[in-house]
């Protein structure tokens, strides 16, 4: 047998009775039996003297490279069999519990949105949603904000195009195409909504609103609301009201309240704050409410007459109230959280505290 077939069969064999060495000892036995000081590796190695010169330049790199070889085959049994640890061959016990596997769980925030849409959806309000990056016309103008109007700033908003065009645009400047933005407010989908499907309807809206705050503990540039709207001939201030607290309800317990305050929306007319009975101090004031009682979570209104018009239905024959509501800031209160950023941070953590 010529010198490299020796050292392919030698190869061979010690590679499978690594691979198949059954317990610790057996392999060190093998390791000594292959690579040990009088083991078969180094037999292969001394052969070189005997060679003709011309080929021990070969053979010795080939012996090198099976010394390599066996080498690694043995480390990684020995790896494996550490792996095993002490236990008898063969023994498996059916008794011990399996490794379960690591679940995920809903982001806070989606977990609150669902609980939201679930509640108003036994109400009879479908989900609507709509785009992120909106038209001027959606985001403002078909919601009866005027040109001038500040919430159209451009350092109010992120506008998709240049400030300077933005900024022209906002001022009402002299017919310039107005650039895309990404949008301020759910306020939108009542818009996209309205001039899609006829009344009656009844919809909520959840979705991401950006707005260029400086991010702390309670700001952040982009966070969530949920939009609710409803239309319908005959719909009255009081239904709001009621829809609300229904929506309290099902939300906090049977002894939630709900209180609107005067305030201004140029999309509803009249327009309310919403406030919440605070639902761990039911009133008396606490740290949750800042000793106020109420918790306020976002504002509502009826339904403006303009914004009605600008989507082509008919405002002496309907009315319709809507709502907007902030869902970062109930996912705080509910959860006692603490910061805005612990949403987006990333930080396992925190998300697996929501299992
Ligand atoms: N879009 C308003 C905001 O972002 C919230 C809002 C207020 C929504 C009144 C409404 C509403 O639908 O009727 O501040």
């Amino acid at each position: 047998m010529s010198a490299s077939n020796d050292l392919e069969s030698t190869e061979r064999e010690a590679l499978s009775a690594l691979e198949a060495a059954p317990s610790l000892d057996a392999l060190e036995e093998l390791r000594v039996r292959i690579l040990g000081r009088k083991g078969v590796v180094k037999g292969l190695v001394d052969r070189i003297k005997d060679l003709p010169a011309a080929e021990r330049g070969a053979y010795g790199q080939a012996v090198n490279r099976l010394k390599g070889a066996i080498e690694s085959a043995h480390r990684s049994r020995l790896e494996a069999l550490k792996l095993q640890g002490e236990e008898p061959q063969g023994f498996f016990d059916v008794t011990l519990p399996g490794v379960p596997p690591v679940r995920g769980s809903l982001h806070p925030l989606a977990r609150v949105t669902a609980e939201i849409l679930e509640t108003f959806g036994k109400l009879g309000f479908r989900v609507a949603r709509g785009p992120e990056v909106e038209r001027p016309f959606y985001n403002f103008d078909a919601l009866n904000i005027a040109p001038e109007h500040p919430a159209r700033d451009p350092a109010e908003n992120f506008y998709l195009e240049e400030t300077a065009a933005a900024a022209a645009a906002a001022a009402g400047g002299g017919g310039e195409r107005e650039p895309l933005l990404l949008r301020s407010q759910t306020s939108t989908i009542q818009i996209r909504v309205l001039m899609s499907q006829p009344p009656p309807l009844r919809v909520v809206a959840p979705g991401k609103v950006f707005r260029p705050d400086t991010v702390d503990a309670t700001h952040h540039f982009q966070f969530h609301q949920v939009e609710g709207l409803a239309v319908d001939e005959g719909l009255s201030f009081s239904d709001l009201k009621t829809c609300l607290l229904l929506f309290a309800k099902d939300m906090f317990g049977e002894d939630a309240r709900v209180r609107l305050r005067p305030w201004t929306f140029p999309f509803t007319e009249p327009s309310a704050e919403m406030e919440f009975l605070c639902w761990v101090c039911h009133g008396k004031g606490c740290s949750l409410c800042k000793q106020m009682g109420w918790v306020e979570l976002g504002g509502c209104g009826m339904v403006d007459p303009n914004v009605f018009e600008a989507c082509g239905i008919d405002s002496e024959k309907y009315t319709g109230f809507a709502f907007g509501l902030g869902i970062e800031r109930l996912t705080m209160l509910r959860y006692g959280i603490r910061d805005i950023r612990l949403f987006t941070d990333n930080d396992v953590r925190f998300l697996e505290q929501f299992e």
